[in-house]
């Protein structure tokens, strides 16, 4: 039986990818690598009967001994913009020497990126590192992930936030983007592990069914919560000095102008989706994802 590795497994995917694989009860080894072994999340994955393995992205041998006896490697994008480029190469160069056989790492579906777009600096990560991966003869799975859907709610905030201002201020102008639960990312996760052999050499768009503008996000959000919630989308400068009057950190507010004015252009407006196909059925509706955080 091939032996599996999640890394990211303290993280939201990275852990519903081993719970979901899990689940199934495959008398599949699970391997879950975490950069502390002695934290709690790490402590709790060995006592549900995962076996630990222990390194950072940014520690080359460190990952080459976590990666040894690793047949299949879920590969989850690291989360330090900055520093993804350098992980991302000791990840691949650690699984090739490691003799890892398969990866499949949790990429991007985008519908289209120019290279002057200002997000396509934390895109690009993706790109390149599905090429490393080829370039190092791996056998690869490309899991491109659309937007979670869970960046509605960080970029909204809670539902007090949302009844205080009754708007929904956001750079998105009319560009739609096909969301998807990052749940459901998990489980079409843990089906690809799964069934892994038959998923060699493919890569996977993974869309949301539901394709959405802010407007109709604010649409279903006065629905769901029977207030009038308007959608303005300001221009950037507008929304970049409202959000630093509003005491809103410099990081964040540059991260949203730029997810913000690529959502307004289409990026994620992805034309086709693997979904249905990989996770048995469509995803959650939006209207619904909505009812569970604002109603
Ligand atoms: N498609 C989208 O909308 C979207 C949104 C957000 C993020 N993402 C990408 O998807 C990934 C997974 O999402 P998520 O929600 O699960 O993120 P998350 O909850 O922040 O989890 C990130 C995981 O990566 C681990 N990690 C980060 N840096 C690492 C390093 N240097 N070495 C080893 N492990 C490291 C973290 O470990 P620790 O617990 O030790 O920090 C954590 O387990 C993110 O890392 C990011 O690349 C995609």
């Amino acid at each position: 039986m091939k032996k599996v590795l999640i890394t990211g497994a303290t993280g939201g995917l990275g852990s519903a990818v081993a719970h979901y694989l899990k689940n199934k009860s495959l008398e599949q080894p699970i391997a879950v690598l975490v950069r502390d072994g002695k934290s709690e999340k790490a402590l709790k994955f060995k006592e549900e009967g995962f076996e630990i393995r222990v390194a950072d992205y940014n520690d080359p041998s460190a990952l080459t001994e976590a990666f040894t006896g690793i047949d299949i490697l879920y590969f989850v994008s690291g989360s330090d913009i900055a520093k993804r480029d350098v992980q991302h190469k000791n990840v691949v160069e650690a699984a090739k020497s490691a003799g890892i056989d398969h990866i499949l790492y949790t990429s991007v579906s985008l519908n289209h990126l120019s290279p002057e777009a200002p997000l396509y600096g934390a895109m690009k990560i993706h790109m390149d590192t599905e090429d490393w991966i080829k370039a190092a003869g791996l056998k690869y799975t490309f899991l491109r992930h659309n937007l979670y859907s869970e960046i509605i709610p960080m970029f909204l905030g809670p539902k007090e936030q949302l009844m205080a201002s009754k708007v929904v201020y956001l750079p998105t102008g009319e560009g739609k983007t096909a969301f998807v639960p990052r749940e459901e990312l998990a489980e079409i996760g843990a089906n690809v592990l799964a069934d892994a052999a038959i998923h060699e050499n493919k890569i996977y768009e993974l869309n949301g069914t539901d394709k959405v503008t802010f407007a109709q996000v604010a649409k279903y959000l006065s629905e769901i919560t029977g207030e009038k919630i308007s959608y303005i989308s300001p221009e950037v400068r507008e929304f970049e000095s409202t959000m630093k009057a509003n005491g809103v950190p410099a990081e964040y507010i540059g991260m949203m102008t730029i997810f913000g004015l690529g959502i307004a252009d289409g990026v994620f407006d992805a034309p086709n989706s693997d979904l249905k196909k990989l996770l048995g059925r469509s995803s959650l509706p939006m209207v619904k994802f909505l009812s569970q955080i604002y109603k």
